[in-house]
């Protein structure tokens, strides 16, 4: 299938086939993919959970209110959001960017990039109880009197940048399981303090997205596709 075509395959699927199966190791290459995923200043602040344990299935999709996508899934995937290890991951950034053998256009470059995980990061990423990152908003607002500016400086603007980067990999993992026609549905109906229970997650750790994983029945598919107008969403300027 070509792009567009796997585009229009992905479906969300709320039954799976009880007789079909989906190989684990395919399933883990399409993780792998996810993690191609364009995110936010290439922190990847994300884990990827792949149970085929019937036990572990068993508690996710308890969580999952046993919601018909959950209960009839074959596999799953959490993926989860590890904003808690910013430092870790600009350490691991600054390692690359200082033995990689990159070829700057412009010798100023390097330096920037750099600073950009040295000095940027850890003020942008560092909180004290919500109040570090008021100040920051403050001192930012104030900047941005005098010229553009980055403003998404608080806790909460925080998770909402690490939640993005996570939920792009979720896509880039559905769009590689329908190029195989292995068949998926996103969900956040779920109960994300069982969810971590089960996994044995970290308290800081956030649940993005639990996607289960399988091959769809005909009657897994909700209707046609229903999208609004493309006329009402579109806006050339
Ligand atoms: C963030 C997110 C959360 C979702 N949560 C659920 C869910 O808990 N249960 C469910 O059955 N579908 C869930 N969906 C699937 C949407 O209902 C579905 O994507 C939407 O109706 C469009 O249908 P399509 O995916 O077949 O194009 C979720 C989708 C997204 C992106």
């Amino acid at each position: 299938m070509n792009l567009r075509e796997t585009l229009n395959y992905r479906r969300s699927v709320r039954v799976y086939d009880p007789e079909k199966e989906i190989d684990p190791e395919k399933v883990k290459q399409c993780i792998q993919q996810a993690t191609l995923a364009p995110n936010s200043s290439n922190m990847q602040l994300w884990e990827f959970y792949h149970i085929t344990s019937k036990e572990v299935l068993q508690k996710v999709s308890n969580a999952c209110f046993d919601q018909l996508a959950a209960r009839t899934a074959k596999q799953m995937v959490v993926f989860v959001v590890r904003k808690d290890l910013w430092k870790k991951r600009a350490h691991a950034n600054l390692n690359y960017l200082q033995n990689a053998n990159i070829k700057y256009a412009d010798p100023k470059r390097e330096k920037i990039g750099l600073d950009y995980y040295k000095k940027l990061i850890p003020l942008i990423y560092s909180e004290f109880l919500g109040i570090w990152g008021y100040l920051k908003y403050f001192a930012f607002y104030m900047a941005g009197w005098f010229r553009p500016i980055y403003r998404q400086v608080r806790k909460s603007d925080m998770r909402i940048v690490a939640h993005k980067s996570v939920g792009l990999s979720a896509q880039t993992f559905m769009l590689s399981m329908a190029e195989l026609k292995y068949d998926t549905c996103p969900m956040e109906g779920f109960d994300s303090v069982l969810i971590k229970k089960a996994l044995k997650l970290p308290r800081k750790a956030e649940i993005n997205m639990v996607i289960s994983c399988g091959i769809r029945l005909p009657e897994g598919v909700y209707g046609d596709r229903f999208r609004i107008p493309f006329d009402e969403v579109y806006f050339k300027m």
